[in-house]
């Protein structure tokens, strides 16, 4: 095998080489000025098998071998779109042709990561990412990670179009609900778990959108996300060579530009830094519509175009017979679209899909036949994700508040606590998708429900499952709050009134009535659709009448991220309020066990809720300089909570923010360095990788983190322990951040003994001169606590 070192060395000499021909100039990708150091960086590295990849990538090179030059096109090129029901191999919302004449049996892809999306299928409609990472537990968010893929799988769909990657700084973005929340650590830790998750069911994981598509939708495939390379490194690389170390089969690039070069085609991201610095062994695939070239997407390090063609009904393609051309004319080598395909094939080969994998049989006809991906222990992970997703943000315990101890009535309020009179599915590609059924806009006409946004809003009628969007999946129910706590209450023979009209009066005179009072408020947003931090349908009037008329007003807020809620936090008949997020399709039992205590709540904050918008670092939409908006990321690396803690903003709950109906406290912080640490950190890291993730080396343990929590009671619960990291000052980073965290279930009375490891990657920084991971040397703090902003014991190391 080459040696690494010498392949860094070839790729400086070919550069050289094609900077004189430019593949630069072939097909210029810059509408804004371009920022200058956001170089160019070709040829296109070839995967090298390293990290465990070697025996699949032969397997890959010889199945290849076989292949004609358009066969090899065919394998990088989807087959169009939109998908048609029916015609084999055009099912999908991707797919590659089969090729026969070799066993090829074709790729099929298919949003989402909740669930099976695009198709009127049977499968389980779990929580999103945003809830998922509120858990702040490995094992919950892999559990689902792999029931999604079983169900994926039972549908011959090879790859699952997740998870999402991003990070939720755009507050209002859109899409922020499919993604981890707001730290780049905690989105390392689920996507790596996720991608695991996925993979183990046999089903190909795709770490999304590479890069900096975080959240915002106005003007998605024009706008630019502009950072500094330490900004690049720290906080939007980090959580994909997290996740890389679990070896997904596929990197999706995004829509908008990074640096004003565009991210499908943008060689510095995906020849330099994925293949090269994070050694990347699998493909890149364009986010759907994504690619403005052909050539210079190619030899920038795309791998495959979806869908195939360039628009939507579209009939002509980037790649496809212009792939075969440009082969032909000289302008791509042939070697790189022999790369691309054994990037292509690799993964499937690695996970066996090429033996025995279901058919594609994604859409089901009810009247005719279907294949049931659900499972009894898929709605079991289901629940169980909504309620260790569920953060308790306030509460009055004792007469008042939670748990819930047979109360004489409780009430619930507000559209959100009830069924959407549209149907549970009408979220975003709901009804339009199913070929059976009617289309969105037939459905709506002449209702006042009938164009863009407002529909999309407007449908977040009822209880809210999820967000909308690609990232949305179909329920095959949807438990509502009403119908799940009446069931419930009926053991203790407790009154269930409600009203679920935004009427004030109406729920002035039930509150009046009730000795629990539960309004269920909401916030909407999806793909397409951004949003405002205010809640729907009247949200913060609707908890007022109530709190106004109820001394035991309990909100519950089902949202895709944080909301305004000065209007009411403070008021005094507030006693306790539950934060559902997003609760996918058993989101009624999941709130049962909550409120009733059968779940001691555990979840935390996976992002910072301000007093004022205005107090977020990205508060608004970014809609100018028309037509290419400029997102520049201008805090740094002091996203979210460390934003909050550089500038000394209160807010009104900090990330990782969370109660239980127990107290847990902390003791006997221990700090061990590993005995060869300080030799360790004088050996210099490669940039080039040696296996999926970067230099190894980096991902060895570097200190040993350990203290104990003893359960107050009185109840069994888990505390989520986090560590916070103070680096010293040569890093550059001004607060504390989050490099360590547990789930530790504790039964009442008892003390558990927790280790924490942080990795010698995470006690550095990265180093803009000598552009690589440096450890800095002084006194490092470390903050063992509850949560960003409750910190109960504090340690040192120094190197
Ligand atoms: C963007 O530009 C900044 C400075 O102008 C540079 O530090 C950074 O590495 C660039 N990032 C990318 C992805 O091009
Ligand atoms: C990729 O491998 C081919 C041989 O298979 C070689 O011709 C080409 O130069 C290699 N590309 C790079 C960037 O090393
Ligand atoms: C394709 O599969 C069939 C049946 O398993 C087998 O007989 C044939 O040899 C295979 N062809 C190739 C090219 O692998
Ligand atoms: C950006 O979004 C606005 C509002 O939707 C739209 O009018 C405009 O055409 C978009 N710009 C481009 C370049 O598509
Ligand atoms: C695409 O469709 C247009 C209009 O239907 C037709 O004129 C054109 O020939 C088609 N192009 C290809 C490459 O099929
Ligand atoms: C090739 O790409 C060009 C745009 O670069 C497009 O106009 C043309 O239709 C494409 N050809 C095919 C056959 O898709
Ligand atoms: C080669 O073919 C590609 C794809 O059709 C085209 O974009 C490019 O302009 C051609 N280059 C030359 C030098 O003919
Ligand atoms: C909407 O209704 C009008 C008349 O009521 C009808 O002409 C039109 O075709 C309908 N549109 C759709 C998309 O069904
Ligand atoms: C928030 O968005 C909703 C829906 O688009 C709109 O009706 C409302 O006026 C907006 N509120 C604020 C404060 O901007
Ligand atoms: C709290 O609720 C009670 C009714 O139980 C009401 O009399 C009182 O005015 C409320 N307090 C406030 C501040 O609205
Ligand atoms: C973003 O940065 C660019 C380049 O530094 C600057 O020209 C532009 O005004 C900035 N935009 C905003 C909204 O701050
Ligand atoms: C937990 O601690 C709080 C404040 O420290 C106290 O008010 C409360 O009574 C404690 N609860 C239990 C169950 O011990």
């Amino acid at each position: 095998m080459v040696s690494l070192r010498f392949l860094a060395q070839l790729v400086g000499v070919l550069t050289v080489v094609y900077a004189q021909g430019g593949p630069k100039n072939i097909e210029p990708d810059l509408y804004y000025p371009r920022q200058p150091d956001s170089p160019y960086s070709y040829p296109s590295p070839n995967a090298t098998g390293n990290g465990g990849w070697d025996v699949a990538m032969a397997k890959a090179q010889r199945f290849v071998d076989r292949l004609t030059l358009e066969e090899k096109v065919t394998i990088c090129t989807g087959n169009g779109f939109p998908p048609e029901p029916g015609v084999s191999d055009h099912t999908c919302q991707g797919n590659i042709n089969s090729i026969p004449r070799v066993n090829f049996t074709g790729l099929c892809y298919a949003d989402s990561d909740t669930g099976i999306g695009n198709a009127h299928s049977y499968g389980t409609g779990f929580p999103p990412g945003v809830t998922a990472a509120s858990t702040w537990n490995r094992e919950l968010i892999r559990a689902r990670g792999f029931a999604i893929a079983e169900e994926f799988k039972v549908k011959g769909i090879h790859s699952v179009l997740g998870p999402v990657l991003a990070l939720g700084r755009t507050v209002g973005g859109g899409t922020n609900f499919e993604g981890f929340g707001a730290d780049p650590y905690l989105i390392g830790v689920a996507g790596y778990e996720t991608v695991h998750g996925h993979q183990g069911a046999g089903v190909q994981a795709e770490v999304k959108q590479y890069l900096a598509y975080d959240g915002q939708q106005y003007n998605r495939t024009y706008y630019s996300s502009n950072m500094d390379s330490k900004t690049l490194h720290e906080i939007l690389v980090w959580p994909y060579a997290e996740a890389l170390r679990a070896n997904p089969a596929c990197v999706m690039t995004s829509y908008p530009y990074v640096n004003n070069s565009q991210a499908s085609q943008n060689s510095y991201l995906i020849n330099d830094i994925l293949k090269t610095h994070l050694g990347f062994q699998g493909y890149t695939q364009s986010d759907w519509f994504a690619l403005k070239s052909g050539v210079a997407a190619i030899l920038g390090g795309m791998d495959q175009d979806m869908p195939g063609v360039a628009a939507n009904g579209g009939n002509w393609s980037y790649f496809g017979s212009n792939y075969t051309a440009a082969v032909h004319n000289g302008s791509v080598p042939e070697w790189r679209l022999t790369d691309a395909a054994v990037r292509i094939l690799t993964p499937y080969l690695f996970l066996g899909q090429d033996r025995g994998y279901p058919k594609v049989n994604l859409v089901d006809d009810p009247r005719l036949a279907i294949s049931d991906a659900q499972r009894q222990r898929h709605r079991t992970v289901a629940q169980e994700i909504a309620a260790a997703g569920t953060v308790l943000l306030k509460n009055t315990p004792g007469k008042m508040g939670l748990p819930l101890r047979k109360p004489t009535t409780i009430a619930l309020f507000g559209p959100a606590a009830g069924q959407n009179p549209y149907g549970p599915n009408q979220y975003g590609y709901g009804i339009g998708a199913d070929p059976y059924e009617v289309t969105l806009a037939e459905a709506y006409n002449g209702s006042e429900l009938n164009s863009g946004i407002e529909l999309t809003i407007g449908i977040a009628q009822g209880t809210l499952a999820g967000g909308g969007g690609s990232g949305s999946t179909f329920y095959p129910r949807l438990v509502d709050p009403i119908s799940a706590i009446q069931q419930r209450a009926a053991e203790d023979l407790t009154l269930v009134d409600w009203s679920t009209s935004t009427n004030l009066a109406v729920a002035a005179a039930v509150a009046k009535r009730a000795t629990v009072c539960t309004p269920v408020v909401s916030s909407f947003s999806g793909e397409s659709t951004d949003r405002n931090l205010t809640l729907l349908h009247n949200g913060d009037e609707l908890i007022r009448a109530v709190a106004d008329n109820c001394d035991n007003t309990i909100p519950i807020v089902q949202s895709v991220g944080p909301v305004n809620m000065e209007a009411w936090v403070e008021h005094p008949n507030v006693t306790a309020i539950v934060w559902a997020n997003l609760g996918g399709q058993e989101l009624g039992p999941a709130l049962v066990d909550i409120l009733y205590g059968n779940v001691n709540p555990s979840g935390r904050l996976v992002y910072t809720i301000a007093r004022n918008t205005s107090d977020y670092a990205q508060a608004y939409i970014v809609k100018e300089p028309q037509p290419y908006p400029q997102i520049n990321y201008t805090e740094g690396v002091s996203v979210d909570y460390r934003g909050f803690e550089k500038d000394d903003k209160t807010p009104r709950f900090w990330f990782g923010h969370g109660l239980s109906y127990s107290n847990f406290t902390y003791s006997d912080l221990e700090v061990n360095k590993q005995a060869d640490l300080d030799e360790a950190i004088s050996t210099p890291l490669k940039y080039v990788a040696d296996a999926p993730g970067g230099d190894s080396r980096m991902y060895d343990v570097a200190v040993v983190v350990s203290f104990s929590i003893h359960n107050d009671g009185p109840y069994d619960g888990t505390e989520i322990a986090q560590l916070y990291l103070q680096l010293p000052e040569e890093a550059e980073n001004p607060t504390k951040i989050l490099r360590g965290f547990d789930n530790v279930q504790i039964r009442d009375g008892e003390t558990q003994n927790v280790y924490l490891y942080l990795t010698r990657k995470d006690i550095s920084y990265w180093n803009t001169v000598l552009q690589n991971w440096v450890t800095p040397r002084g006194e490092f703090g470390v903050h063992v606590g509850a949560s960003s902003n409750d910190i109960r014991l504090t340690g040192t190391f120094i190197l």
